[in-house]
């Protein structure tokens, strides 16, 4: 009889309660000030899953892509891939498994090194962490060029001499040359024309496919998930504010802070047209955020019991996470109906 466990195989990626606290020096005579940047934030995500984390700039998204990459270690919080505890492992193994967890960045310009050749990009990780030979990674490099849509005479090219779009398949391709399970795309396509952000989505999931990746996919806009997330995280403030499946944030979203932000991307399809919810006023400072509900100097459904109590993240239906007084007071009114 078979001992193995095949329980929890699906799950690659589990973070329990991840913060980083950022220690600030506001100025020469100031005391210390925290950043809260990500405050409390659990997941769970299986191979060949997509999360999108959602949210304005400054909510935490790149500083929760930096823990899930090890690049930083997490003031608190537990972080596990593949159930093994990544933040007690030693160094050395630590080093071994981030190359199975890759990062690639929002600017295809300022990533790659415009002084080398897009061969001698793509073989580098290949240089520090294989000992494959010369041959053996030029072989690698062609084969992955390829599989991101590059021809194989783009080898002894440089970054210059590529579109935006072409740029970021080379960062692709680079993220991909070491066989990893999870990729973390930090904006992947907000630097790119709307046209060719389409091309680049359908590469990654085609690549999502080939290789059962599981994306950790970060962006500051909903409509770019829609077709590519299996589940959304919206993050105000280092806070998880909404969470669930696509369906769920997309079909059935709660939160007000999701509702403005849906109803401030176009909709093109009538079916889908939200009532308008303005998204006033900036995001508060984290250094000095407000008391209670992170989000009530911009949300009409404030009261006082959103001044002054923090609402918990609760599960509203069948794992979909809301943390919001209105929700749970049943104040909100259905959402979905309404003037677009
Ligand atoms: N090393 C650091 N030291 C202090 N504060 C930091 C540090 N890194 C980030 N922060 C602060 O943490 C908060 C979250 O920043 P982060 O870059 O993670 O946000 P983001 O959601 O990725 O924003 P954007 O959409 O602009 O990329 C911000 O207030 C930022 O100023
Ligand atoms: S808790 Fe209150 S302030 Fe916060 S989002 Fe809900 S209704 Fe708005
Ligand atoms: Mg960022």
């Amino acid at each position: 009889m078979s001992t193995s466990k095949p329980i929890d195989s699906e799950l690659i990626l589990k973070a329990t309660k991840l913060k980083q606290h950022y220690h600030v020096k506001q100025g020469m005579f100031k005391a210390e000030a925290v950043v809260k940047a990500v405050d409390g934030v659990s997941f769970n995500l299986e191979k060949g899953k997509t999360l999108a984390v959602v949210g304005e700039s400054g909510c935490g998204k790149s500083t929760l892509g930096r823990m899930l990459t090890m690049i930083e270690t997490p003031t608190e919080g537990e972080l596990s891939y593949l159930g093994q505890d990544l933040l007690s492992l030693s160094k050395s193994a630590q080093k071994k498994l981030r190359q199975k967890i890759q990062i690639i960045f929002q600017n295809p310009y300022g990533s790659l090194n415009p002084r080398k050749k897009i061969g001698s990009i793509l073989e580098e990780p290949l240089v520090i962490n294989t000992s494959l030979s010369k041959a053996e990674r030029k072989a690698k490099a062609i084969v992955m060029m390829e599989k991101v849509g590059l021809k194989a005479e783009h080898y002894d090219r440089y970054p210059h001499m590529f579109s935006g779009g072409q740029r970021q398949r080379i960062a692709i391709a680079r993220g991909l040359m070491l066989d990893p399970n999870v990729i973390v795309a930090d904006e992947p396509v907000s630097a790119l024309d709307v046209s060719v952000q389409a091309q680049v989505l359908n590469l990654m999931m085609d690549l999502q496919e080939e290789f059962g990746l599981s994306y950790v996919f970060i962006s500051h806009d909903l409509s770019v998930v829609e077709h590519i997330a299996d589940d959304v995280m919206v993050m105000y403030l280092g806070k998880v504010v909404e969470q669930g499946s696509c369906e769920q944030l997309f079909n059935n979203p709660k939160h007000p802070y999701t509702l403005a932000l849906l109803s401030s991307t176009p909709q093109l399809s009538p079916e889908k047209r939200r009532k308008r919810i303005k998204l006033e006023g900036e995001l508060p400072s984290p250094l000095n955020p407000p008391s209670g509900c992170a989000f009530h100097g911009r949300c009409s459904y404030a009261n006082d019991r959103c001044r002054s109590e923090t609402p918990l993240l609760r599960t509203e239906d069948d794992s979909h996470l809301i943390a919001c007084h209105a929700v749970e007071e049943n104040r909100i009114e259905a959402f979905a109906e309404g003037v677009a």
